[in-house]
């Protein structure tokens, strides 16, 4: 790619989706976006990103975007966060919960799927205790390819391999020649809809537990701080915010304790013990 191409296309990222191209990786660059050249008739990627400049066709920036984005998850990514929502978050607020009986969860960047259908599973198993409950599981990625492939609830072997417990692939998914699709009970416990961190999430509403994990750390500082803050004002007083492994909520507008028990958990420092809030 052309320096002034690369100049362009760094920007054009920044700006549609917050991510920093770093200078060295023209290369990684190169290979995803050449199929998107080839898909709008380009011969090669320099084309493709003059084509850009000079029209800022929307639907070319919006192949570019999702050519660029890395929508590496799987199942139970980590485990211990999935742990602690389940044996500790759950409970707790089952209990702080109680009168409202609601309970609203959001997977904010939740490429294919595999996170937020985590947690639907997690929700699935205390079945029993839910009942009666009304329970919200929002997942929203940019990506509207991921979207789809998460709508769809299908997945290779090789993705089910990664983090699921066969407890759970028993339960809940049904072989459909060489996939798995997620059966539609479960399925339609999630709602997947486009949202970009970059926009204000303040119509979506507070959430008890928000997961934005293995996003913020594509940002440049001044963005992870400016997502950071309104996912977090998102978050009821009382809820549980999990971020990636290596990520942090230090810094924030929102004063956290980072949990001691989970990395990536944090909890907002005035939580009120057991208090339910409004959703
Ligand atoms: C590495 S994946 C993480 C998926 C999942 N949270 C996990 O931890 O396994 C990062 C996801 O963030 C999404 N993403 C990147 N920039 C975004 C933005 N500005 N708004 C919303 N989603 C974004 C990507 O499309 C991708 O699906």
């Amino acid at each position: 790619m052309t320096p002034t191409h690369q100049k362009f296309l760094t920007a054009l990222i920044a700006r549609e989706c917050g991510q920093v191209l770093e200078a060295d990786s023209g290369y990684a660059s190169d290979a995803r976006l050449a199929p998107v050249a080839q898909q709008f008739g380009h011969d090669d990627i320099n084309h493709l990103i003059q084509h850009i400049m000079t029209t800022r066709a929307p639907e070319a920036v919006r192949a570019v975007v999702e050519a660029i984005v890395t929508n590496e998850t799987c199942f139970f990514r980590n485990g211990a966060p999935f742990r602690h929502f389940s044996e500790t978050a759950l409970p707790a607020l089952l209990a702080a919960r109680a009168e409202t009986r609601t309970l609203r969860i959001w997977s904010a960047a939740a490429s294919t799927g595999q996170e937020a259908y985590s947690l639907a599973m997690l929700l699935a198993d205390r079945k029993a205790a839910l009942s009666g409950w009304r329970v919200q599981l929002l997942a929203t990625d940019i990506s509207e390819s991921a979207l789809a492939h998460a709508r769809a609830g299908e997945y290779s072997q090789f993705e089910v391999q990664r983090g699921l417990p066969i407890r759970h692939l028993v339960a809940h998914f049904k072989q459909a020649g060489d996939r798995w699709r997620i059966k539609s009970d479960l399925r339609k416990t999630v709602r997947f809809e486009q949202f970009n961190l970059l926009d204000d999430p303040s119509h979506i509403g507070c959430f008890d537990v928000i997961f934005c994990r293995n996003v913020l750390s594509y940002f440049d500082q001044d963005r992870r701080k400016t997502v950071l803050d309104s996912v977090a004002r998102q978050l009821n007083p009382d809820g549980y915010l999990y971020l990636g492994d290596k990520e942090t909520a230090a810094g924030a507008a929102i004063d956290f304790v980072a949990d001691p028990t989970t990395r990536g958990l944090f909890q907002p420092r005035e939580a009120p013990p057991g208090q339910a809030l409004a959703s």
